[in-house]
């Protein structure tokens, strides 16, 4: 595989040099799968599910076989059909026994077989009604559990089934999946709400189903140690403090490092001074001007008297306080609830539990923050 130029992925997911820790998740996933448990990962969007499933595959034991599913652009059960089957046909090359005996497998369901024009990759369609759906992939279940080794599926993005048009689609599901013993499930959704109820509502099929893992931010120490062994391998030097202070600005959220540091690096500078990474912070948020400019302008004055608020604060435990309300200047409680509602409704804010449980709310996009928070309290 070529190396990446830069070491700071910004997407997808190369080796175990490029990632940085997860080994406690690591891990635990892989004790869990081993042992017979399925998992649900709950995080919020780009905090590193996605890479920590890709991560798992790589480390996963001999005998075993990991099969990727994003099914984020999927919208009924036909089109999670042809996922995942897609995911199957291209974990698996043709010319390998166990291809073959899965081409066959799949060419039987008569599928539409294109090959991608960028990536040369097979992609499968189908055409069928609900019920041939239901079917063709409780089928391609079972031969998959018949084959000689282990699967663990990761169905990424696995809120989106609540949007098919299919009635009930996870008590089907839970039904085809709760006997089978060599395929193992990884459930990853970045909507915590919507996985939380699925999976920790007593009404709901996948109740306490699955392990419930919550992946949190990285642990800073090593976070830093990454940060700092990349830049040392190239020949950068780059201080504690700034590194220190680059987490700071991006929450430590792994998107926004990844981003801010890749940046950083791209600037070809030998020594990383105080100047050279704020001006690439900036020209984050400049690239990003008149997508803020229009969330601001959708977005009546309370809402954006909270925002500031907020941006201002990082993380807010009590917004309906009598300190917070008047230190911001917002009004009434009810206005406030009003406002935080529709930010939410609008994936501006996120609400989350800290470790204690309490619930807490946040901008959910680390460079609006940082924006946001550039302008004047009222
Ligand atoms: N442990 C890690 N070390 C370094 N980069 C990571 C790590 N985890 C995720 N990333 C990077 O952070 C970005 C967001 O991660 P992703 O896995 O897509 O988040 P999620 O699936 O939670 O939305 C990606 O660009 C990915 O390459
Ligand atoms: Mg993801």
């Amino acid at each position: 595989m070529r190396k990446p130029e830069n070491p700071f992925l910004i997407s997808g997911y190369h080796s175990p040099d490029y990632f940085c820790d997860r080994k406690k998740e690591t891990t635990r996933l892989l004790n869990h799968i081993q042992n017979g448990q399925n998992v649900t990962l709950t995080s919020v969007r780009r905090i590193g599910k996605t890479g920590l499933i890709k991560h798992l595959f790589y480390n996963l034991p001999e005998g075993w076989k990991g099969i990727y599913v994003d099914i984020l652009p999927t919208e009924n059960l036909q089109e999670f059909l042809s996922m995942l089957t897609t995911a199957i046909l291209n974990t698996v090359p043709e010319k390998e026994s166990l291809g073959r005996k899965i081409w066959t497998f799949v060419k039987s369901m008569r599928p539409i077989i294109s090959f991608d024009p960028l990536t040369n990759l097979p992609q499968a369609s189908f055409e069928l009604r609900q019920a041939d759906a239901e079917m063709h992939i409780s089928s391609i279940m079972q031969f998959l559990e018949n084959q000689d080794f282990n699967i663990v599926i990761a169905i990424d993005e696995f809120q989106q089934i609540t949007r098919y048009p299919e009635k009930n689609i996870d008590a089907w599901l839970r039904s085809v999946i709760q006997h089978m013993t060599h395929v193992r499930f990884v459930f990853s959704g970045s909507q915590q709400h919507i996985i939380n109820e699925m999976f920790s509502l007593p009404s709901r099929p996948f109740y306490r189903s699955t392990a419930v893992l919550g992946i949190e931010k990285l642990e800073k120490s090593e976070y830093r140690d990454f940060i700092a062994g990349w830049f040392d391998r190239h020949g950068k030097s780059v201080s504690g403090e700034i590194i220190e202070d680059m987490l700071m600005w991006s929450c430590l959220h792994t998107y926004y490092v990844q981003l801010i540091c890749n940046r950083v690096f791209a600037t070809g500078q030998k020594k990383i001074t105080d100047t050279v990474w704020k001006e690439e912070a900036y020209k984050l948020l400049k690239e990003q001007e008149n997508i803020f400019f229009n969330y601001r302008s959708m977005l009546t004055n309370p809402q954006w008297q909270l925002m500031k608020a907020v941006a201002h604060e990082g993380v807010v435990t009590a917004p309906t306080s009598k300190d917070f309300i008047s230190r911001y200047k917002l009004g009434s409680p009810s206005t406030v609830l009003r406002s935080l509602k529709s930010l939410i409704n609008n994936e501006l804010l996120y609400s989350a539990f800290t470790v204690e449980g309490a619930v807490y709310y946040s901008i959910y996009d680390i460079l609006f923050r940082r924006w946001t928070e550039s302008f004047p309290l009222s």
